[in-house]
């Protein structure tokens, strides 16, 4: 059984391979599916800005290819001590396959901080209206 802690770990592992020389901020993500299977994404960023994919995308893009796309929770770290919250990008892809999502968000060296994805994006675009 995957507990958050360890997902944290795993999230905080993802970051050291982060390709991210021109913001020198890196993000790890580490994303749990109900299987109880992870998938690991750090940022790459490219010399052309614009084509960076931020950690979450990598994680959810490597999940799906690999055919899993029930996911369960996403734990989150990023370079820095304070709360640093997914883009609205990644919330909107994370969002294709789960309603209901625990966020679990690095704070400081040890500690998290737990949201849903229904409390970062409460709105959202949806071709089924
Ligand atoms: N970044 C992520 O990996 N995830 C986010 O949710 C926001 C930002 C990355 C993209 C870029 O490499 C760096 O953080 C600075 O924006």
């Amino acid at each position: 059984m995957m507990n958050t802690e360890n997902l944290m770990r795993q999230a905080r592992e993802a970051q050291k391979n982060a390709y991210a020389p021109y913001s020198g901020f890196k993000v790890g993500a580490a994303l749990l599916t109900c299987k109880g299977l992870v998938y690991r994404g750090a940022n790459v960023e490219n010399s052309s800005f614009g084509l960076t994919v931020c950690a979450e995308r990598i994680a959810v893009f490597k999940g799906v290819n690999a055919g899993e796309s029930d996911f369960k929770a996403l734990a989150v770290a990023a370079s820095g001590s304070g709360l640093i919250y997914p883009c609205g990008a990644c919330l909107q892809v994370l969002a294709e396959f789960t309603s209901e999502l625990a966020i679990y968000l690095a704070e400081g060296r040890e500690g998290f901080r737990c949201f849903s994805l229904n409390d970062l994006l409460p709105l959202r675009f949806s071709l089924n209206q």
